[in-house]
């Protein structure tokens, strides 16, 4: 298992646009190293709004260590704590989400209210204060439909993607939806791998016939580089969409931990379907028409996003183990839509349920040739995987600088 120090020297002898070595994936010191510098510092996409539709409406995400719960108060606003019992510790809600108007601890019935302040625990004495025992919370933002949370004390700032997304995000209808399917599976791979997977589509064309029906794998057309190599077709997309009033044009924070675009779709089409008409007829949001194609939205480092003009899909990624990952896809639809009505859930799942096993299959297979000992780091094209290499950058950049920062405070 490798130390702090093992790892600074892992990554100081790097090379440049190669993938990463073996031990940054599969190591069981550089995956703690990976949640305590990375994980319980950076925002994380937690759930879309519209999972949490009412006062008491709540969902649980476990990240590395610590269990979460974001929870709708009865002023509409969510906020998230740490799922722990402040009596002796228990979970307070075991299930992925649900409904409630209190928290109840299951052990002994400490109850919380909606806002984590503690409201009721029996025989604790006269010198007991519950002011002191309530929920300890943690950082939540609603960035117009998308709720993050951050573990950190002091969060890094997120203004600059709150801002920017805000106006990209509104004509989508997030606002007015609700989740019509959410699909969880493990991919036995590590969370670099299942995001390095999502940072190209090098392998598209070998791996996703459904996606590729109307998803490009031209990386210029499908906004994976950089908004420098954009395409004729790309620019006309955006000139069109911007001048109807929907913001699309490349926008990315400085070492690209965020980008939002808004591509087109290949052959007019509007819909992620095997048809490639829509799935929904009830549409989201205002789009000014049917092939505006998809907005994408990713965050390093556990989301991305599909916002398109009849349905929006979420990712989160979750690591569970150097070798496994959670990865959890919400197909959002408008609040009314009415399924067997408005859309048949076949028709709208099917092509990213397959395109999802067929990513697994593809991670799980690349993690198994990298915990070979013959595996040796090979070069990211520099035409089809510069996502991939802005992402393992972002990766190698951030925890060099956070494990430096804490060799130097520990040496003074
Ligand atoms: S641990 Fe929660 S009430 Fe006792
Ligand atoms: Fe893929």
């Amino acid at each position: 298992m490798l130390s702090q120090d093992d790892i600074r020297k892992e990554l100081a002898n790097r090379r440049a646009n190669h993938a990463l070595s073996r031990d940054l994936y599969c190591d069981p010191g550089v995956f703690q190293t990976d949640l305590e510098q990375i994980w319980y510092k950076e925002w994380l996409f937690a759930v879309p709004s519209c999972e949490l539709p009412k006062a008491g409406a709540y969902a649980t995400m476990q990240v590395g260590a610590y269990p979460v719960v974001m929870v709708r108060g009865t002023d509409g606003r969510i906020r998230a704590f740490h799922n722990v019992c402040r009596h002796r510790g228990q979970r307070l809600c075991s299930k992925p989400n649900g409904a409630t108007t209190r928290l109840v601890c299951p052990y002994h019935q400490w109850t919380y209210d909606l806002d984590g302040k503690l409201i009721w625990a029996r025989d604790m004495g006269e010198s007991f204060d519950p002011a002191a025992y309530g929920l300890k919370k943690v950082h939540c933002v609603d960035l117009g439909g998308v709720v993050y949370i951050c573990l950190a004390d002091v969060p890094p700032p997120i203004a600059d993607l709150a801002r920017t997304a805000a106006p990209y995000l509104a004509p989508s209808g997030l606002d007015a939806a609700k989740i019509a399917f959410s699909s969880t599976i493990i991919e036995q791979g590590n969370w670099k791998l299942v995001f390095e997977n999502n940072r190209e589509c090098y392998h598209c064309g070998g791996s996703h016939p459904s996606l590729c029906r109307t998803f490009s794998d031209n990386p210029k057309i499908g906004a994976m580089d950089g908004p420098h190599s954009a395409s004729p077709e790309i620019l006309a997309h955006w000139e069109r969409c911007e001048a109807a009033g929907l913001p699309s044009r490349f926008v990315h924070q400085a070492a690209y931990q965020w980008r939002l675009a808004r591509i087109p779709l290949l052959n007019n089409a509007e819909s992620y379907t095997m048809t490639t008409k829509a799935a929904v007829q009830r549409r989201m949001g205002q789009m000014p028409f049917n092939d505006a194609g998809s907005l994408l939205m990713y965050h390093y480092p556990n989301t991305w996003n599909h916002f398109l003009g009849d349905h929006a899909l979420t990712f989160r990624i979750l690591p569970i183990s150097p070798t496994q990952t959670e990865v959890t896809t919400n197909w959002l639809v408008h609040k009314d839509a009415v399924e067997g009505v408005d859309y048949d859930l076949k028709t709208l799942t099917e092509v990213w349920m397959a395109t999802n096993d067929e990513d697994r299959v593809v991670v799980e297979e690349n993690q198994k040739g990298i915990l070979s000992p013959a595996y040796e780091p090979g070069p990211y094209s520099p035409l089809q995987e510069e996502g991939v290499i802005q992402f393992v950058d972002w990766y190698c950049a951030t925890l060099s600088a956070r494990l430096g920062a804490a060799a130097a405070m520990a040496a003074e």
